[in-house]
């Protein structure tokens, strides 16, 4: 992995200035700017201090980013952190080139320097970007946003509003804890966090009855699985991982797993004087994440069905005919049972694997190994069982492509690009690899990522 130069604090704060000086007016550059740096977020209430973050443009979430389907996205990510760092599209089918994983498709963007990312994203949907640079860091201090790709022709609501859902774990005074490497946390569950907050896009706080709301559900936590309940509100799922369902799935709840999205689009039930809820449930209890009050009906009736959102250009498989398999078996972690894993190409004793920050394998490695899991030509269609042999859930995470998961009875689930496994459960997802270039595969529970969970896959033309 290419890291940045060591850099002291001093010489940190002068290439800020130098770089600061560099973009002022007189430059005519007009390149839109996400600029990773330090910053302040209202996260509690008023009686505590505001909490210092790491954030893009300074803030938490990062700005929203909004293009049409077919628009392109240019940013410049300029890293005025003390680290090391680099922007990750979160189940965008971006060009490899664009994927931002230092060490495989760019350089982390060392401290005062930059990068442009510049694609089209092919699909509308709700997607984010998020750092992948020490990522159980950097994305535990808050330096992620989202990226919405409207639809050309979207479907008609009162409200689109945006739930970015994280999970923080907070000191008495409201500050972030610097416990990002705790390996206790990283065998087991992960870095779970004390606070969970719901930022809202825009910060809507009245609705009407009969009001028809989109929202977009996204888990940016590192560790936390959510599950969230819709209340005062009744309507259907309509994409889930940025990808539209074929037919709207109506329920009140989901259950997020680091890194997934699913839009909901209902209709506000509330009585007025009412409130709408979003709760977080955990074992028999809920907690309010969000209320809305609401107001009179401006309408008596609700609208009519919800539809689905129209199809994006990647089309869920025909067949699967001729699929290439590749097992991946997971091991390890606390109560996992394991005895010895590869790392750097080297058998290491749990006890070693441990001092080296590792404790969970794929087929018996730890970390990213030298070969791909996957060698397939362009076009491809691949198929990989995963075999979840450890005492705790995953969200496993396919870069550059959308799979979908075979389910018991044969048939092909939904297109998504992060799958929540169960302990002790096999899943099998199965994706054309029509995206040329080196892909990760990881758990994206960031702490497990971090002690080990990793592979990729090699696209080649
Ligand atoms: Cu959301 Cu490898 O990333
Ligand atoms: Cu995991």
């Amino acid at each position: 992995m290419t890291v940045g130069p060591v850099i002291d604090r001093r010489m940190f704060l002068a290439g800020a200035t130098a770089f600061a000086m560099a973009s002022g007016p007189a430059r005519a550059d007009s390149t839109p700017q996400l600029v990773a740096r330090p910053g302040k977020a209202r996260l509690l209430s008023t009686d505590y201090p505001e909490t210092p973050i790491w954030g893009y443009n300074g803030g938490v979430p990062g700005p929203e980013l909004r293009l049409k389907q077919g628009e392109r996205l240019v940013q410049r990510l300029v890293n005025n952190l003390p680290q090391a760092s680099s922007v990750h599209w979160h189940g965008v089918r971006v060009p490899n080139a664009m994927d931002g994983v230092p060490g495989m498709t760019q350089d982390a963007v060392p401290p005062g320097g930059q990068f442009t990312y510049d694609f089209t994203p092919p699909d509308a949907g709700t997607f984010w970007y998020h750092s992948h640079n020490q990522s159980t860091e950097q994305i535990a201090r808050g330096l992620y946003g989202l990226l919405i790709v409207e639809e050309i022709d979207p479907p008609e609501v009162d409200h689109d509003i945006s739930v970015v859902l994280d999970d923080w774990r907070l000191s008495e005074t409201g500050a972030i804890t610097e416990d990002f490497d705790r390996m206790h946390d990283w065998t087991h569950a992960g870095r779970i966090g004390n606070f969970t907050k719901a930022a809202l896009l825009p910060q809507v706080s009245r609705l009407r009855r009969n009001e028809r709301l989109r929202l977009r559900l996204v888990n940016v936590a590192v560790d936390r699985i959510m599950v969230i309940g819709l209340h005062g509100m009744a309507g259907a799922i309509v994409a889930l991982d940025g990808m539209p369902l074929r037919v709207p799935e109506r329920t009140d709840h989901v259950i997020l797993g680091p890194a997934q999205r699913a839009d909901f689009i209902v209709d506000v039930t509330a009585e007025e004087g009412e409130q709408a809820l979003l709760a977080i449930h955990e074992r028999d209890e809920a907690f309010v994440l969000s209320h809305f009050d609401v107001g009179a009906s401006g309408q008596s009736v609700s609208r009519g069905p919800i539809a689905p959102l129209p199809p994006n250009p990647l089309a869920p498989l025909a067949t699967t005919q001729g699929a290439q398999m590749a097992r991946l078996v997971m091991e390890g972690g606390a109560m996992g049972g394991l005895r010895q894993g590869i790392w750097k190409g080297e058998v290491l004793s749990v006890r070693d694997l441990v001092a080296e920050g590792q404790i969970w394998t794929f087929n018996g490695v730890a970390g990213l190994p030298e070969t791909p899991l996957i060698e397939v030509p362009v076009g491809e269609i691949v198929e990989v069982p995963m075999q979840n042999d450890t005492a705790f859930p995953h969200a496993m995470h396919l870069h550059g492509h959308h799979f979908q998961e075979r389910l018991a009875d044969g048939s092909l689930g939904p297109l998504r690009d992060t799958i929540l496994m169960d302990r002790g459960e096999t899943r099998s997802i199965v994706f054309r690899a029509d995206n040329p270039g080196d892909w990760l595969l990881h758990c994206h529970m960031l702490s497990h990522q971090k002690a080990g969970m990793k592979t990729w896959i090699r696209v080649t033309t």
